[in-house]
């Protein structure tokens, strides 16, 4: 799509149905009609940045933090796999613990599973991104954010637009399989900045995308700013399955926070992908990016249990291989 198709969408809401609809026959015919299921491993909520809307950013003060060591990590990584993922993403705050030795231990730790493995601990160098790469890493995470470079900056404190795109480039160039993503709703973002997201991830190739809704935090600068609105987050999404048609896309947590169905109309407007959390209590609570964040109360079988039946419900099956972008 052109950029002004792309933003006349997202400014008229008169076609939404057909939009989520195409967005839903689009998945079909490019992706089918399993779902991959990825277990989410938060294994740090400690972090050294300060990113504006996030809780876990580390000026925040009355969270109380945590680190998992390697022998915990692959304790929930073989409870997981034990209960049929094929898939572990594992995801922190940027903690400086785990240097290259120590994640390149419980990477090739985990590999031993025989799973595809994701990591989403953000911004490295090249040779960090290399080293956890020849260590088994398949897949990593690190959203945009925001292509708006004004607003980018404005975010995220001492840090830049170009490290962010210099990583995507450098994971892509290492064979990663590379998601990226955005929030949707920050402060004084416009539909002319979204579309340009959504081109963004166009002109990286990106494997997976994950959209999410902005979630006001009370402990952060952005307390006092609206929430981003389920729907619109949703037409991102939507739009971003019709021109990335064989991607893989999440339902993500944050949408299903803002709409109790909302990772089952992500479903069914282009997602293919859900990752429910496979840590147990004590730590959901306490990796508290935004507030009112869903499965705080329950456990990975809970969760597995859960996310099936809704999927079954409306029709779609579970996938049992590791579910790699089909080129
Ligand atoms: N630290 C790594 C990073 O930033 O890439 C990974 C963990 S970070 C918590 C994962 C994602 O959470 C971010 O990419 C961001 O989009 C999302 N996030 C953070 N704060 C949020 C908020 N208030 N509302 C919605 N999503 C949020
Ligand atoms: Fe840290 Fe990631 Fe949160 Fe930014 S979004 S403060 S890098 S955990
Ligand atoms: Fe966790 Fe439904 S997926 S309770």
């Amino acid at each position: 799509m052109k950029k002004q198709e792309i933003i006349d969408i997202l400014s008229d809401n008169s076609k939404n149905d057909w939009l989520f609809k195409e967005a839903d026959q689009v998945r079909r015919e490019n992706v089918g009609d399993e779902v991959h299921l990825r277990g989410l491993i938060e294994f740090s909520n400690i972090c050294k940045r300060q990113c504006k809307y996030c809780g876990l950013r580390s000026s925040n003060k009355e969270i109380e933090r945590y680190r998992m060591l390697k022998d915990e990590i692959l304790l929930y990584a073989k409870k997981a796999v034990n209960m049929g993922y094929q898939t572990l993403v594992l995801q922190s705050g940027e903690d400086d613990y785990y240097d290259t030795d120590k994640m390149i231990e419980i990477i090739r730790e985990i590999k031993k599973f025989d799973i595809a493995l994701t990591l989403s601990i953000g911004e490295k160098t090249y040779d960090e991104y290399k080293a956890f790469k020849d260590a088994g890493a398949d897949r990593y995470l690190l959203r945009i954010e925001t292509t708006d470079e004004e607003l980018y900056k404005n975010m995220h404190p001492n840090t830049s637009f170009e490290n962010r795109k210099r990583c995507l480039y450098d994971l892509k160039s290492l064979g990663y399989e590379t998601g990226t993503g955005c929030l949707v709703g920050l402060p004084n973002q416009t539909t002319d900045s979204l579309a340009n997201d959504i081109l963004f991830f166009k002109e990286l190739d990106a494997d997976m995308v994950g959209i999410g809704p902005f979630i006001a935090h009370e402990q952060t600068p952005l307390a006092k700013s609206p929430n981003g609105d389920f729907w619109l987050a949703l037409k991102v999404m939507a739009l971003t399955r019709i021109n990335l048609p064989d991607i893989n896309i999440p339902a993500t947590t944050a949408m299903e926070t803002l709409n109790p169905q909302g990772r089952i109309i992500a479903l069914q407007s282009g997602a293919n992908v859900v990752m429910p959390n496979v840590t147990s209590k004590e730590y959901r609570a306490k990796y508290e990016i935004y507030p009112g964040k869903i499965c705080i109360n329950e456990n990975p079988e809970q969760c597995r249990g859960c996310i099936e039946g809704k999927i079954i419900s409306i029709g779609r099956t579970i996938a049992t291989d590791k579910g790699f972008r089909k080129i």
